[in-house]
């Protein structure tokens, strides 16, 4: 996989296009968009920011974006949880989604998952914090593979500082490309929504 370039660029295009909605979120992993256009189509008041590091994946879901004329949907090539970091403010996500990620099933290979305790401390730092009149960002994660489901909850356990909440919210959620494979197969998927306490 090619390595992140400098996305000091990258991160202002997304905070400019951000800018003028209250309410942003992020697709980690947003492969062809489906999910991120969708998403911007059915709530058009929430800015959806994907990143993906496969970059012709990227340049194509941004040029579908631009012929569908949608405002608040772009995509951003990046690689890793480095990408989530550079490209993401502070603070600055309602949500969080990473559906799917490669579940790397063989044990010498779990180094590999993105879903770790490093990209954790990540997320929550990128989520918007509880206060007064905020529940706090939510990080929403779903998996095929019910074994990295078992740790990405136990990563979740010893780090703290979450609180499970409903799956459902109040947005209109389409369903993601591989969550269409799975359901379709009638596979077993494990799904958890998190907010963050502070
Ligand atoms: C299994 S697909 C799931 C796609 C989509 N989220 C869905 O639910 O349909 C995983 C996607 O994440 C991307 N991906 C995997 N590991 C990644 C990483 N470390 N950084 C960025 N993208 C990654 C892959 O290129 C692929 O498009």
């Amino acid at each position: 996989m090619t390595p992140n370039q400098d996305l000091s660029a990258a991160r202002e295009a997304l905070i400019e296009q951000a800018a003028t909605f209250a309410h942003i979120e992020c697709d980690f992993g947003a492969a062809k968009g489906k999910f991120l256009t969708e998403s911007a189509v059915l709530n058009p008041s929430v800015f959806f920011a994907g990143i993906e590091g496969i970059s012709s994946r990227v340049t194509r879901s941004n040029k579908k974006i631009q012929r569908l004329g949608i405002p608040n949907a772009a995509l951003w090539r990046g690689w890793g949880k480095e990408s989530l970091d550079a490209l993401v403010p502070d603070s600055s996500l309602d949500t969080l989604h990473v559906s799917f990620p490669d579940p790397w099933p063989k044990r010498r290979h779990w180094f590999r998952r993105l879903v770790n305790p490093e990209f954790l401390a990540i997320a929550a730092r990128k989520l918007k914090p509880a206060h007064d009149d905020y529940r706090g960002g939510i990080l929403r994660l779903m998996t095929d593979h019910l074994g990295y489901f078992e740790a990405m909850k136990k990563h979740l356990a010893a780090q703290g500082g979450w609180v499970e909440v409903s799956w459902e919210d109040d947005l209109r959620r389409p369903i993601t490309e591989f969550e269409t494979i799975f359901l379709a197969k009638g596979d077993p998927i494990g799904r958890i929504a998190l907010r963050r306490k502070s």
